[in-house]
């Protein structure tokens, strides 16, 4: 059960994360952790730099650089301040597509101190593969990294 695994997986991050302040260390093993757990697509983060996301860790295949505030997906998520689940990247307006392969998303916000500091984005081959289940187990974990 999808639940039961993220569980784990929580677990798991939050040994691998213990004592360590650095952030793309930390964001580099939530993105491997993930992506060999689930065998998702592509995993990683944008973080924010001034008014663009910037590629951070990741897994998976080649992916844009910059995004700009309110634009994909992504900067979607940064703009409204919440998590996105997005079931055919077809019926998004506007989604960037790095990959043709992609199908579905999920892009959930990094906060710290009150701020969104970076997204995690999630690309599923398959249609409609993330749900509420999702939203909620990556909210839990992302929360884990901030200082
Ligand atoms: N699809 C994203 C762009 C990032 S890649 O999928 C890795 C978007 O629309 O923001």
């Amino acid at each position: 059960m999808k639940a039961e695994k993220y569980r784990l997986i929580y677990r798991q991050a939050q040994s691998l994360l213990d004592g360590e302040t650095d952030q793309i260390a930390n964001m580099a093993n939530i993105s491997a952790l993930l992506h060999r757990e689930f065998g998702f697509w592509w995993t990683g983060f944008y973080r924010v730099c001034g008014d663009e996301l910037v590629l951070g860790p990741f897994q998976g295949p080649v992916a844009c650089t910059r995004i700009p505030f309110g634009k994909g997906v992504c900067g979607s998520s940064w703009q409204r301040a919440e998590t996105i689940v997005v079931p055919d990247v077809e019926e998004f307006p506007g989604h960037i597509a790095c990959s043709s392969e992609s199908r579905s998303e999920i892009v959930v916000p990094v906060w710290q101190d009150g701020k969104i500091v970076a997204v995690l984005d999630i690309d599923s081959e398959h249609l409609a593969t993330f749900d509420a289940t999702d939203k909620h187990w990556l909210e839990q974990i992302v929360s884990l990294l901030p200082l």
